[in-house]
């Protein structure tokens, strides 16, 4: 007998074939998990493809719509609406006006649609106001209260033209509690609220401030958005939300935060969702068109690393590419 010695623990075995790497998955994405967003703007017959998210459109109610009906048939069955307009001002008063792009979408996709498709609408005022910022701006900076005052208004208008849930994401100090008081108070007891919960002020956001035209015209969002340098007190937003009345917690954005995500996960009774953010979309996309990796392969190694931290939804502008192309399917 010669004295080579025995190997018993061999975890190779159980990454030898394909079917047995699939048996031993420990995580599996699907796509009931995942939300599709949009972005809605003014008029009528537009649809124009926003160059910083190579593949997403801003689109008009009557475009959008259209674009919908496509993507259900390829199982998108929930969506985040962003509203885009030019109408801005001091107080963000077109967020509550009746023309405001994301209402009336949200009005028409329930009606056409109804209980097939789960609309979620993000609830902030930097695509309203003039200045840009989240909330309304008073000699010292962005105001707190007075905003929540502002940003209630909207989620309750959201509600009455049938959005299924509002997205608070404007970091704001008590939203979610006066948002499900006002919500309660008007007998919306099935409004879901999905809380940006930790919302962090990210260099990942930039595709979208140009997709969504709601840059800050002045100054930056660090005096609500939270330093990326913490992580308890995401914890610490985690307690508010839940204790105010959110359904959903989000941590935002996703690839540089899945401790955050994993945090959330171990102390959450609450789902908890991430949202996979624009410049983490264009980094892959512009990759691909590099020619310096696969967008399949770097989409899901991201989605599955999401979901692995412990999101359960995840908010991501693959969605229809996955779908479209079948990626879940091997
Ligand atoms: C608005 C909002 C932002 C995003 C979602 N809602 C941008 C911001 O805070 O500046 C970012 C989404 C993305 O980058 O995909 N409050
Ligand atoms: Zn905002």
């Amino acid at each position: 007998m010669d004295n080579k010695a025995i190997t018993i623990h061999r975890p190779r075995r159980l990454r030898r074939s394909a079917v047995i790497r699939d048996l031993v998955a420990e995580t599996r994405l699907s796509a009931e998990g995942l939300i599709q967003p949009y972005f809605v703007c003014d008029g009528s017959g537009v649809r124009e493809e926003i160059t910083g998210l190579p593949g997403i459109n801003r689109e008009s109610v009557d475009k959008l719509l259209e674009s919908i009906a496509e993507d259900m048939k390829l199982g998108i069955h929930r969506i985040m609406l962003f509203g885009v307009t030019d109408r801005k001002d001091a107080s963000a008063s077109s967020a509550l006006s009746d023309d405001n792009p994301a209402l009336r979408a949200c009005a028409e996709l329930k009606q056409k649609f109804g209980e097939e498709l789960f609309v979620s609408a993000d609830v902030c005022l930097c695509g309203y106001t003039d200045h840009g910022h989240c909330g309304l701006v008073d000699g010292h900076g962005v105001t707190n209260d007075d905003s929540v005052a502002v940003l209630t208004e909207m989620a309750l208008t959201l509600a009455r033209a049938g959005c299924d849930c509002v997205a608070p994401s404007d970091m704001m100090d008590g939203r979610i509690g006066s948002i499900r008081q006002a919500l309660e108070s008007e007998g919306f007891d099935n409004i879901l609220i999905m809380a940006y919960t930790a919302k962090y002020s990210s260099a990942y956001y930039g595709p979208f401030r140009e997709a969504a035209h709601s840059s800050p015209q002045f100054g930056d969002r660090k005096s609500y958005q939270m330093d990326f340098r913490n992580s308890s007190e995401a914890l610490t937003e985690l307690e508010l939300d839940i204790s105010e009345g959110a359904d959903i917690v989000m941590v935002k954005p996703a690839l540089a935060y899945l401790d955050i995500i994993a945090a959330f996960r171990d102390v959450s009774s609450a789902p908890v969702a991430a949202y996979n953010v624009s410049g983490e979309y264009t980094s892959v996309k512009l990759m691909a068109q590099a020619g310096l990796g696969d967008e399949k392969a770097l989409t899901l190694e991201n989605l599955t690393a999401i979901t692995r931290a412990g999101a359960s939804i995840i908010l991501t502008y693959h969605t229809r590419d996955i779908l479209k192309n079948e990626w879940l399917n091997g």
